[in-house]
């Protein structure tokens, strides 16, 4: 394990990305494909570095949000299909074409624009059609849905490679909302084969969808939260393992008597003598402000609180009377064999969801695969 010398790095455990991915396999039935999402950086773990070992296990697509995030991988000499999730302008369409990156496809000028670059580059284009079922996002509603496929299907070079939809609250413990989605989506795909539209592969599932709702586990599932070994919900139906643990080392350590003020605005006052450590990590890394005075830090097997407004280069933790020296090391998410801190805890302290917390590690932290 080499690294840089920054003393911030994220480890990420290939062996739990594996375990996670023989996870979701285990779910599946022999029709239907895992899709890894990876996009935003493989949610802050490295795309590319965790791409070979999702492969080597059973993952047979990737997802990215952007073009790029595709052609990234494709850098890396990733051969599996990949789709490009987002939205994606005229002018990346025909990276989309020569990069073999399949395309979300909602509206008709895309369609069009899309149809010109796979016959200027005599390479079809793969194209997947959203329906929006009830995310209220990108796709066409189920209504306006038909005149689009006839376009796609009148356009040269146009091939439809998938239709797909997505959950807006398959995390929840009442599906209520996804079973009104899903009958909308079963709508469509009946209507799509009493039209006699071949179609490869029907896709609905995310995570929380693949553990929770089995009938959305259709020729493929969308599955980015779990690979990494995170949760979507309190609930934990498989064994999945936290890929990521952040730690740093101290670096500073000082006595202050108390009534000693710490960080900007003064948001904390000792209120007797302690130590005080500083970390060389703050909100640029990802380690958010609405932490201050909320997180803690785990240093020689102690939970620490952290204390003051956190900074952008800097975080500062009461470590009391602990015997805390420069260098020593901290785990900021992970466990030490006794105590453990978590995305979710980081989520909870900062009112977010642990997708927000690892997909915003900045690129100032390196990642070490372990
Ligand atoms: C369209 C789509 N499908 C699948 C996913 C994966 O979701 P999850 O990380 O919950 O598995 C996402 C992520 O936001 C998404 O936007």
């Amino acid at each position: 394990m080499s690294r840089l010398t920054r003393q911030v790095w994220a480890e990420v455990s290939l062996d739990h990305i594996a375990h996670n991915v023989q996870q979701f396999c285990t779910l599946l039935g022999p029709r239907c494909q895992l899709m890894a999402v990876a996009k935003a950086n493989g949610y802050g773990h490295g795309a590319l570095e965790t791409a070979y070992t999702m492969i080597a296990n059973g993952t047979n697509w990737f997802a990215v949000a952007l073009p790029e995030e595709g052609v990234r991988l494709r850098r890396g000499g990733i051969t599996a299909p990949i789709l490009v999730l987002g939205a994606v302008s005229a002018d990346e369409l025909e990276v989309c074409v020569t990069q073999d990156l399949s395309v979300t496809v909602f509206e008709p000028h895309i369609a069009r624009r899309l149809s010109q670059a796979a016959v200027k580059w005599q390479k079809p284009a793969k194209v997947h059609i959203k329906v929006d079922t009830g995310m209220g996002r990108l796709g066409l509603l189920p209504e306006d849905f038909g005149e689009l496929v006839e376009l796609v299907q009148s356009l040269p070079g146009l091939d439809i490679q998938g239709v797909f939809t997505h959950f807006a609250r398959a995390d929840a413990p009442d599906l209520e909302y996804t079973q009104w989605q899903w009958s909308r989506f079963q709508k469509v795909r009946q209507e799509l084969a009493k039209r006699e539209v071949p179609v490869p592969y029907f896709h609905a599932a995310n995570t929380a969808a693949t553990l929770f709702f089995p009938p959305a586990r259709l020729d493929l599932v969308r599955v980015g939260l779990g690979l990494y070994g995170l949760f979507p919900d309190k609930r934990r139906p498989l064994d999945l393992r936290p890929a990521l643990t952040l730690k740093t080392r101290v670096a500073f350590v000082k006595r202050v008597p108390g009534g000693s003020a710490i960080s900007y605005d003064s948001t904390y006052v000792t209120w007797k003598e302690t130590s005080i450590v500083v970390l060389p990590i703050g909100y640029a890394d990802g380690l958010a402000r609405s932490m201050s005075n909320q997180g803690k830090v785990l240093i020689h097997g102690t939970l620490c609180p952290i204390v003051g407004r956190v900074t952008m280069d800097h975080t500062l933790v009461d470590v009391g009377n602990l015997p805390v020296k420069i260098g020593d090391e901290v785990i900021l998410i992970g466990s030490d064999g006794q105590n453990e801190i978590t995305a979710d805890d980081w989520a909870h302290w900062m009112g977010t969801i642990n997708y927000e917390v690892t997909s915003q590690l900045s690129a100032r932290i390196e990642r070490v695969y372990t």
